[in-house]
C-alpha cells in the first residue's frame, strides 16, 4: 500500500506566491509520496509548461534489491523523487568505468550525493553546499530569492552516510565554486557531476566550472530543468544544449542531462 501511495499521480493544487510557505507545504507533501503542482502555470509565460504524465509503466526501483534499499534509507533526506534517484543511481553504477570522481552541488540533507556514493564506493564523491541555503538568485528566476532549502547541517549528511555506511563522500561547506573549488586538486577529472542549485547563475558557474574537468563520456545532470519555478535553470540548460561539445538529453523525469563529446 505504502508503495502504491509513492508511486501513484497525485496532483493537489495550490495557490499564492508565498515560496517559504509552498516550499514548506512541499516537502511535507513529498514525505507522505504526493507531489504539489500550481493551479495556473501562468505566472512564467516566457517557458511552456504543462502537466506531463508519461504512458510507460516499466517500473524497475520497485524491485527488491539494492536501490530500493538504498532508496528507503535516504527519502527523508531528499526532495527529489524515486525516478530521478533511480536514474542517478544507474548512472552512478553505469559510469564506474569511467575515469574520474563524482561531484554534487546542491546537497541539502545529503539524499542524492549519498545514494551516489552508495552506488559508486570506488569514486570518492564531493559534497558541495553552503548548508545556509540557495544563492545567487537573479532576475533570470522567477521563483527563487535566495535562502531557500537552509534547513540542514554537515552533520545531517554525516549522520545519513553513517546510516548507508558510505565511507567515500567528502563535504565541502561553502558557495561553490568560489569558496570550495579550491580544496579539490586542480587536476582531478569527473566522470558524474549532478547540479542541483536551483538559481541560473549558481547553474551556470557550477557548470563553467565542472566542464572542463568532466572525462568524454562523462555526464553532468541538471536537476532543475524541468520544473516550473526553476526557470532560470531551464534557459540555461536550452544555452548549454546548442553547444556543439554534448548531447542533452531530457528525460521527462525533469532532469537535463549533458554527456560530453569529444571536441574536434
Ligand atoms: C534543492 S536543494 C538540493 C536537494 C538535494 N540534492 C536533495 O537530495 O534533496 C538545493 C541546495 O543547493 C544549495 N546551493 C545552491 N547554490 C549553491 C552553491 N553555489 N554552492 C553550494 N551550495 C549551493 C542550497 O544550499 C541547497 O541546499
Amino acid at each position: 500500500m505504502q508503495r502504491w501511495l509513492q508511486n501513484s499521480f497525485f496532483a493537489l493544487f495550490v495557490n499564492g506566491n508565498d515560496m517559504s510557505l509552498k516550499h514548506l507545504i512541499r516537502r511535507g507533501f513529498h514525505a507522505l509520496g504526493y507531489d504539489l503542482i500550481p493551479a495556473s502555470f501562468s505566472a512564467y509565460s516566457h517557458v511552456p509548461y504543462a502537466v506531463i504524465t508519461s504512458h510507460a509503466s516499466y517500473a524497475p526501483w520497485l524491485e527488491q534489491g539494492p536501490f530500493n534499499e538504498a532508496y528507503r534509507r535516504i527519502q527523508g533526506n531528499t526532495l527529489v523523487d524515486v525516478h530521478r534517484c533511480y536514474e542517478l543511481w544507474q548512472l552512478a553504477q553505469q559510469l564506474a568505468s569511467c575515469p574520474g570522481n563524482i561531484l554534487e552541488i546542491g546537497v541539502w540533507r545529503g539524499g542524492t550525493g549519498c545514494l551516489m556514493a552508495k552506488a559508486s564506493p570506488s569514486k570518492t564523491v564531493f559534497l558541495c553546499d553552503t548548508f545556509s541555503g540557495v544563492v545567487k538568485a537573479s532576475q533570470k528566476d522567477s521563483s527563487y530569492k535566495g535562502n531557500e532549502h537552509a534547513d540542514t547541517s554537515v552533520n545531517v549528511v554525516k549522520k545519513l552516510a553513517a546510516k548507508l555506511e558510505v565511507q567515500n563522500i567528502r563535504i565541502l561547506q561553502g558557495i561553490f565554486p568560489d569558496e570550495t573549488a579550491p580544496q579539490i586538486d586542480a587536476d582531478m577529472l569527473f566522470s558524474l557531476c549532478h547540479i542541483d542549485v536551483d538559481t541560473y547563475q549558481s547553474a551556470r558557474d557550477c557548470f563553467d566550472w565542472v566542464w572542463p574537468r568532466m572525462a568524454i563520456g562523462g555526464v553532468v545532470i541538471f536537476d532543475d530543468y524541468g520544473f516550473y519555478g526553476c526557470d532560470g535553470v531551464t534557459t540555461l540548460c536550452n544555452e548549454l544544449g546548442t553547444r556543439t561539445d554534448n548531447l542533452m538529453l531530457y528525460n521527462l523525469n525533469g532532469h537535463a542531462i549533458l554527456v560530453k563529446q569529444a571536441t574536434p
